[in-house]
């Protein structure tokens, strides 16, 4: 079955890109960007796993429309990868390749690959311009759109970085046969936070259509990539810079990010994962400041559950050895912190998120230690 290409413009002025969804994309290369490659310097920067799949496929697709010389560098996989070291091999790799501002970068890979590129296209000559080909779902509904760029540093996740657009996004479903179905439920997790923050029938949608989605069934996949993308292109071009609506897209991360912080970044928890427990406790503390009723919050977690997705932070094995006031710790370190008060999304409903500057630590603990199986209720 051929299927039509899906496409999402992010609508920034002068920055304005369009995000393209369908199948075999590198395959029709020249029709998805909005200049033509021919007589420019390409580079393609990807990690081993996305890079071994993917990458020969993308430079002679490069090749056949023209481009100067194609160069390819495959970092190792894996978070720690988003860092200085590896942000200074690239540009190093750029810059001996004599690069100019008509090069032209394209990130091959998750997030990893894209945040990591993305800033280093920021910082190159000032700016050249990149394309993300993002190769996990993950990175095809969230981190590729929207121009945050990034590294870890010793102090924290993404505290090194730039809001840098791409001039292009390619979403090639097909790339993500390859991806581990880990990876996949992980990247889901993402996707239903949309519903879940601002689109009650897409999220009911989820719940009958969900597991062909993660069966990568094309038009199942392309709908759900798309309205993925088309919630966080509208936040995006009403809030770049994240002052307010942008906040949204933070449901469950900051329980996410403490959680990942707690688990070390050691594999036994996915981003995605991490955010599927989030979410679930962003709905359980919104039960309990009476902003929705019980039932709203088990029904999430039913189908995170459904889905094969952990909802409490006893489902982490091997378990947190971390307890709720290390946890809360961690939050508080969190760059979203303001001023002591932590700062959630909390929920009024499914689709109905908004910012609270003014939770209580003890909810907050509250709910933490029922999740880790203390305090029953
Ligand atoms: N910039 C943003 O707005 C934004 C938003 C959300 C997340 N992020 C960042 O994204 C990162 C997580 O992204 P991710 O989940 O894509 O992780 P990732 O880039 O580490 O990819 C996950 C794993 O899948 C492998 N892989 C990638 N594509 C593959 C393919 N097609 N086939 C087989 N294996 C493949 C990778 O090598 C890696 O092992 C985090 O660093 C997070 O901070 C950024
Ligand atoms: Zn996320």
């Amino acid at each position: 079955m051929i299927m039509r290409n899906r496409t999402v413009r992010v609508e920034l002025g002068a920055r304005s890109y369009a995000i393209i969804i369908g199948e075999g994309l590198t395959a029709r290369l020249a029709e998805c960007l909005p200049f033509s490659l021919a007589g420019r310097a390409a580079f393609i920067l990807t990690d081993d796993n996305a890079g071994r799949y993917h990458a020969q496929a993308l430079k002679e697709a490069l090749m056949s429309v023209g481009a100067a010389s194609v160069e390819t560098l495959a970092l190792p996989p894996g978070e720690k990868t988003k860092s200085f070291p590896y942000l200074e091999q690239t540009l190093s790799w750029l810059l001996g390749h004599r690069i100019d501002r008509q090069s032209v970068l394209f990130t091959l890979g998750g997030g990893v690959i894209g945040d990591l590129g993305g800033l280093a296209a920021a910082l190159a000559m000032r700016g050249i311009p990149f394309v993300q080909v993002p190769t996990t779902l993950l990175a095809q509904v969230d981190s590729s759109v929207g121009g945050k760029t990034g590294i870890n540093t010793s102090q924290g996740k993404n505290l090194v970085g730039a809001f840098y657009q791409p001039v292009a996004v390619l979403c090639s479903l097909d790339m993500l046969k390859t991806l581990p179905r880990r990876e996949i439920l992980a990247g889901y997790a993402e996707v239903v936070k949309y519903g879940l923050l601002g689109d009650l029938e897409f999220f009911e949608w989820l719940e009958a259509k969900g597991r062909d989605v993660c069966a990568l069934e094309p038009e199942s996949l392309g709908h759900a990539v798309e309205t993925s993308c088309r919630m966080k292109a509208d936040i995006v071009a009403r809030d770049e810079r994240e002052q307010e609506v942008r906040a949204l897209l933070n449901l469950g991360h900051t329980f996410g990010h403490a959680l990942e912080a707690a688990a070390e970044f050691d594999g036994r928890l996915l981003h995605g994962e991490a955010v599927a427990i989030g979410t679930a406790l962003a709905f359980r503390l919104s039960v309990r400041r009476g902003h929705c009723p019980p039932e709203v919050a088990d029904r999430v977690e039913a189908h995170f559950r459904a889905m094969n997705l952990p909802v409490d932070i006893r489902d982490i094995q091997p378990r947190l050895t971390v307890g709720a006031d290390e946890l809360l710790a961690l939050m508080e370190h969190d760059k979203k912190a303001e001023q002591g008060r932590l700062v959630f999304i909390l929920v009024n409903g499914i689709g109905q998120a908004f910012v609270a500057r003014d939770v209580l630590l003890e909810d907050v603990r509250a709910v933490l230690q029922q999740s880790m199986g203390m305090n029953r209720k």
